[in-house]
C-alpha cells in the first residue's frame, strides 16, 4: 500500500462554503489522505479526518470521471454521506453548471455503490471517527476531473453542523439547483439500476 496524496486545508479552500477561514487555522493541516495500490479488488482508501471547518463537515474535493468506467465504493469505517449529483449533457457537452439531480447518500458500513460518468461525487465526514472508505478506480485522475467543482466553487450542497446534526446549504453557483434527496446506498443502487 503507498500514500498517493494528502490534501491540505489549504488546497481545500476553493470548495469550502465559508472560503476566509480567519486567523489561527493551520492552513497545512491535512483534510484526508488517499492510499493506492490497496489489495487485490481495491485500488484506493481514502481516510477523512473528524472535526469541522466554520462548521462545515471534513469532505473530498470532488470530481467527475473522464473515462466510462464504473467505480465502486465501499465504506469500511466510520459515518459518512457521499453527494451524488448527475450533471447534464447538452450540446455534445458535459454541462457543469446544469444539474438534473442531488442525492445525500447515506452509508453504513459494508455499504458499496457504483459510479458512472455522469455523476460527480464527494465524501462527507459527519462522525466523530475517521472515515475510510475503499474504491477500485485504476484510470487515474486529470486535473479535468476536479476542474468542474473547482469552478463552481463546490459541490451543489455543503454539508454543515446544525444543532448535533446536519444541513445542507445550497451553493448558488449553480443554476436551477434541484432540491436533494435523502437515500440510502441501497436505494441509491436500486434507482440507478432500473
Ligand atoms: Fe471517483
Amino acid at each position: 500500500m503507498l500514500l498517493k496524496s494528502t490534501r491540505t486545508l489549504e488546497e481545500m479552500v476553493p470548495v469550502l462554503s465559508n472560503k476566509s477561514l480567519g486567523e489561527g487555522v493551520d492552513l497545512k493541516s491535512p483534510v484526508y489522505w488517499v492510499f493506492s495500490s490497496v489489495s487485490k479488488q481495491w485500488e484506493n482508501m481514502t481516510l477523512i479526518s473528524p472535526g469541522d471547518f466554520n462548521g462545515e463537515f471534513p469532505k473530498t474535493f470532488g470530481h467527475y470521471h473522464s473515462s466510462d468506467t464504473t467505480e465502486r465504493y465501499k465504506l469500511l469505517s466510520g459515518k459518512g454521506i457521499l453527494l451524488m449529483q448527475k450533471r447534464q449533457f447538452i450540446d455534445d457537452d458535459w454541462q457543469i453548471n446544469r444539474i438534473e439531480k442531488i442525492y445525500f447518500v447515506e452509508f453504513l458500513p459494508g455499504n458499496e455503490l457504483d459510479i458512472t460518468r455522469e455523476w460527480g461525487h464527494s465524501w462527507s465526514n459527519i462522525g466523530n471517527e475517521p472515515l475510510v472508505t475503499l474504491d477500485n478506480w485504476r484510470d487515474g485522475h486529470t486535473p479535468g476531473d476536479y476542474k468542474p467543482i473547482e469552478d463552481m466553487g463546490g459541490m451543489g450542497y455543503f454539508l454543515v453542523k446544525k444543532d448535533g446534526g446536519a444541513e445542507f446549504i445550497p451553493n448558488t453557483k449553480y443554476k436551477d439547483l434541484p432540491k436533494p434527496e435523502w437515500i440510502t446506498a441501497d436505494e441509491f443502487n436500486r434507482i440507478n439500476s432500473l
